[in-house]
């Protein structure tokens, strides 16, 4: 069976006590209120990892993620923080290739190949983020597009490796707008990755892959998208900020 997934993705926001006091209401709300077997997972910007990580303790069901990571084990990279460091402040998960990060730092999907198997290699699970931008989508190039970047990120893993990958679409228009893709969008494209991974490894492979959903994710329309048969659960930015919105989102799968 397929994990399922709520991701909140703070981006650049939250001061620490900021940081805390949301940290603190969603880890007790889900306590008391979730019904279902989700895992929440809670990414704060990197340096209230370990403030965020001392307050998950020993909860089941909530992890910690980063937003991103080098792809070097050490050295002079000035600002930059690695995949080692990430896991001992206590996380488990790191976003890799949000369209921000492609968007306002370059990254590419050759460089992201290089994140994902660095990260792997110490023990944290990518989520690994693609999606088109508007002109591509009205284009009808979605697919082609949305193929290439997994095929260029991913396809160099191995099986076993590729199995412990989660993949995030999130199509660019979509992020941040308020404007959600619909749950027939959503599905159609998750179902052509999981395609696409069926066709390089293997329909067994392609089957135990969670896919998110990330884009304007609210409570009013996160049930319709998660009840779509290759939606595995979602990437949430926005809505993540709000304590009883990310919770209510999380209980779309009760
Ligand atoms: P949003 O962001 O929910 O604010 O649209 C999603 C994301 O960027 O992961």
């Amino acid at each position: 069976m397929r994990k399922k997934i709520v991701a909140g993705n703070w981006k650049m926001n939250c001061t620490l006590p900021e940081g805390k006091k949301l940290a603190s209401e969603v880890i007790h709300m889900v306590e008391d209120r979730v019904q279902n077997d989700a895992q929440v997972i809670l990414i704060p910007p990197f340096i209230h990892l370990t403030g965020i990580y001392s307050l998950i303790g020993s909860v089941s069901n909530i992890y910690l993620g980063a937003q991103n990571c080098h792809q070097e084990r050490e050295g002079a990279f000035t600002g930059e923080v690695s995949a080692s460091m990430l896991v001992s402040a206590g996380a488990s998960y790191v976003i890799l290739g949000h369209s921000e990060r492609r968007e306002y730092f370059g990254e590419t999907d050759e460089l992201l190949a290089e994140k994902v198997k660095f990260v792997l290699d110490n023990n944290l699970t990518p989520i690994f983020c693609c999606g088109e931008k508007l002109e591509t989508r009205e284009a009808g190039d979605h697919e082609n597009l949305v193929g290439q970047q997994v095929a260029t990120a991913l396809f160099e893993l191995s099986e076993d490796e590729i199995k412990n990958v989660v993949i995030a679409y999130e199509p660019v228009w979509a992020i941040g707008t308020g404007k959600t893709a619909s749950a027939e969008q959503a599905q159609e494209m998750h179902a052509f990755i999981r395609k696409q991974i069926a066709a390089k490894y293997s329909q067994e492979v392609a089957e135990s892959i969670s896919i998110l959903y990330g884009g304007s994710v609210k409570p009013e329309n996160a049930k319709e998208i998660f009840d779509q048969p290759d939606v595995d659960g979602g990437l949430i930015g926005g809505a993540s900020l709000k304590s009883k919105d990310f919770v209510d989102i999380v209980k779309a799968f009760d």
